[in-house]
């Protein structure tokens, strides 16, 4: 008998997999039977070093560089994916990047840059992914927001938005791919120990911590769970939602 949230026999695609929630989510899923694509773009031997902790566990996994924000490399890493293990089931849009700045000195270039690597790969991934999925009427993509979308941040408008973005296209693809059996869902993560992070002003950090009910920052291991969980059969029932992963910060 096949163990609830079994992910035996699907094949994953995460991206931004080489650090931080991006890995713990390949970990995860590949711990429980899928074999799992980790893209990265500049962290070749982190990528590696993820590919073979899973290995070693017994799973199944290749690392695959791109930069998911242009659209031909992010179709090249879902037909790696295809190629390499036989199809696409499993679409996890993680990759992502912060320009912070207050918008009077916010750079056009940091505005672009966020919304092309945050929304734009969401696009481009997604896009790649479904006429597979949809062929195979079996597909789970998953959006990895933010808070930071659902109730904004000062200082991050490029970000907020980006984030605010992929919720919206969540819904909107939702509706689009259910009578395909394709679930698009969304996990909104709060404060989660990461790279990410780094340079943000300890005040900053201080004011975010006094917003979180559960009183502590997230592991990325917290959002993998939920990951494996929206990935899983027995969430076949659930699309064009947004999962709060955040110590209860964003109640809606
Ligand atoms: N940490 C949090 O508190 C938090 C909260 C809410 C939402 N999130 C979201 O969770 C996701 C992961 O964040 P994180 O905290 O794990 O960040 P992180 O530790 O900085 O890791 C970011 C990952 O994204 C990859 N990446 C960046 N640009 C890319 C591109 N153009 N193409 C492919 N991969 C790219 C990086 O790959 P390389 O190193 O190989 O370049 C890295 O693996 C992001 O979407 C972020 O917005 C995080």
């Amino acid at each position: 008998m096949e163990a609830t949230l079994s992910l035996e026999g699907k094949v994953a695609v995460v991206t931004g997999a080489s650090r931080g929630i991006g890995r713990a989510i390949a970990v995860e899923l590949a711990k429980r039977g899928a074999a799992v694509v980790v893209n990265y773009n500049r962290s070749a031997d982190k990528a590696q070093e993820v590919v073979e902790t899973i290995r070693n566990a017994g799973g199944k996994a290749e690392a695959f560089q791109a930069d998911v924000s242009y659209f031909d490399q992010a179709k090249a890493l879902i037909d790696f994916a295809v190629k390499t293990f036989g199809g696409l089931h499993i679409l996890v849009n993680n990759a992502g990047i912060t320009r912070d700045n207050l918008i009077m000195l916010m750079k056009e270039e940091d505005w672009d840059e966020v919304i092309r690597v945050n929304l734009k790969s969401t696009f481009n991934c997604s896009k790649a992914a479904v006429r597979h999925m949809m062929r195979k009427r079996w597909g789970r993509i998953i959006n990895i927001t933010s808070v930071s979308g659902q109730i904004g941040n000062a200082g991050q408008t490029n970000y907020s938005a980006s984030k605010a973005g992929q919720i919206g296209f969540t819904k909107a693809l939702a509706r689009e791919v259910a009578s395909r059996n394709i679930t698009v869902n969304a996990i909104a993560a709060g404060y989660i120990e990461t790279d990410i992070w780094e340079g943000v002003p300890e005040d900053a950090i201080k004011s975010l911590m006094s917003m979180i009910p559960l009183g502590r920052k997230g592991e990325p291991e917290e959002i993998a769970y939920a990951v494996a969980f929206l990935a899983s059969d027995q969430a076949a029932y659930i699309t064009g939602q947004v999962l709060g992963v955040d110590g209860g910060m964003a109640m809606a």
